[in-house]
């Protein structure tokens, strides 16, 4: 077998833009199972497998054996946020993981102290931190973020470094003139145009690195056409956007079976309420409709109402989200789905998902930046379609309808994988070895 990615050899710094709960849920969790007081669970890279071969081979090594991956051993953590508490105090005010666990991983939660922030209120109007970065145009804020990319890889000593965005969801735009080129983009950067959101800022410094970007928010961030040709002409993976997680993971599960036996959808109604601070953020309209974006596309995606219009032809599509202070990180999600069946004859099902967000994506985040690192030694760049698998909102290319079924994405990054390490792609016909498996019997 043959494959060209370097080995995962000294350590893997991961930056993220954002410790909030999700970032800092992911963190403690790494530290807890480093120290053996927990197990790394709905994590791809260290619990998943992946056939090999044919089924009568019975190869089916668990991911990270199979292909280079950092270990958590040789990762190190740290990042940005607008306010100044430590990864430990973070954690405590996420009130997402019991007290009594973090006081256990104190001392390396505690260490990490998040660096100055590019923020600009105008795309979260909902916060209000200190720990900012002043400068005098957008171009400064580049240098300054490039800077401390730079300093945390010297002074931690890291073979390479990724960044995961987990910072709060931005206000809606569009994609506009400054974001079509690079250079209209580094003019735009010159100007501090307005258009320019803090994630872009991070991600044009991480790209200017040939540091690998991912997008957990739903923010347009590096899915412009400029960060796109900047990722391309730099070498470096990029991907988004939006943690699938919580309802629209559950949605991405059953619709493709819905669809897979010819039922018919006539309403899909998906109402949440939660109470963390990303709650708070989109409690604002303008970032609302950044998320109801990204949430909304996924059930025209899955079902195509133009090639089966008398399925899905009438389908209404409903998300809400609302902030709901005292069930805190624990969202709570209702779905109500009217189908119909043989002869047009309605049915409905309903799913009540007492979730838990920042437990659903932290395994996410870690499998970005092994996967992202991966990619990156794999001399893979630009979108990393691959990796949809773990996106609400995936990315593609322009033009490209983004696959929202999650067993094609995980055939996908199963594949890409077994090409990234040399080995056949599993189509699942099996004919050319079933007939000779009846002959032997
Ligand atoms: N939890 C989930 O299941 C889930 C799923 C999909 C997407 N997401 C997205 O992931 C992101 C993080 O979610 P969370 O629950 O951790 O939210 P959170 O509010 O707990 O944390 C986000 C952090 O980002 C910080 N931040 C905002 N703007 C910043 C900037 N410009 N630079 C640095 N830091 C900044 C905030 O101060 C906050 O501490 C959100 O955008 C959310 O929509 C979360």
């Amino acid at each position: 077998m043959k494959n060209n990615v370097e080995q995962a050899k000294g350590k893997l710094g991961v930056l993220m833009p954002g410790m909030g709960a999700v970032a800092t849920t992911m963190v403690a969790g790494v530290a807890a199972v480093k120290k053996g007081l927990a197990q790394p669970i709905g994590s791809l890279t260290q619990m998943g497998s992946i056939r090999l071969g044919k089924r009568t081979e019975n190869r089916q090594p668990k991911i990270k054996e199979f292909v280079p991956l950092a270990a958590l051993e040789d990762i190190v953590f740290g990042g940005w946020d607008v306010y100044s508490d430590n990864m430990y105090e973070a954690a405590v005010k996420a009130k997402v993981l019991e007290i009594g666990m973090l006081q256990q991983i104190k001392e390396e939660l505690e260490a990490i102290k998040p660096m100055k922030a590019v923020f600009d209120k105008s795309y979260i109007t909902n916060l209000d931190g200190q720990n900012i970065k002043h400068a005098a145009t957008k171009w400064d804020l580049v240098k300054a973020v490039m800077d401390d990319i730079e300093n945390f890889r010297d002074a931690n000593d890291c073979a390479r470094v990724v960044m995961v965005w987990c910072g709060s969801t931005e206000k809606y735009i569009e994609t506009s003139e400054v974001h079509e080129t690079i250079e209209a983009f580094e003019q735009g950067l010159r100007n501090s145009d307005p258009a320019i959101s803090p994630s872009m800022i991070y991600a044009y410094a991480a790209l200017k690195l040939g540091v690998p970007f991912a997008n957990g928010a739903p923010n347009l961030t590096c899915d412009i056409p400029a960060l796109i040709e900047l990722a391309k002409e730099t070498g470096t993976p990029i991907s988004g956007k939006d943690f699938k997680t919580g309802q629209t993971l559950m949605k991405t599960i059953l619709a493709p079976g819905l669809q897979a036996r010819a039922l018919g959808i006539r309403g899909w109604f998906s109402t949440n309420i939660l109470g963390n601070r990303d709650g708070y953020v989109l409690d604002h309209p303008d970032n609302f409709k950044t998320k109801e974006v990204s949430k909304l596309s996924v059930l025209e995606d899955i079902l195509q109402p133009d090639i089966n219009p008398e399925l899905y032809s009438e389908l209404y599509h409903k998300v809400r989200i609302n902030y709901y202070p005292p069930h805190g990180d624990n969202k709570e999600s209702w779905d109500n789905i009217d189908i119909f069946g043989w002869m047009g004859y309605s049915m409905q099902i309903k799913i009540n998902f007492l979730c838990r967000d920042s437990i659903l994506a932290a395994p996410i985040v870690l499998d970005l930046a092994l996967f992202m690192d991966l990619a990156k030694r794999a001399n893979m760049s630009g979108i990393q379609e691959w990796l949809s698998f773990y996106f609400k909102s995936p990315q593609t290319a322009p033009g490209l309808r983004p696959e929202h079924d999650i067993f094609k994405q995980l055939i996908k990054l199963q594949n890409t994988l077994r090409h990234i390490m040399g080995e056949d792609l599993i189509t699942h016909l099996g004919l050319d070895y079933y007939q000779e498996l009846i002959e032997t019997l």
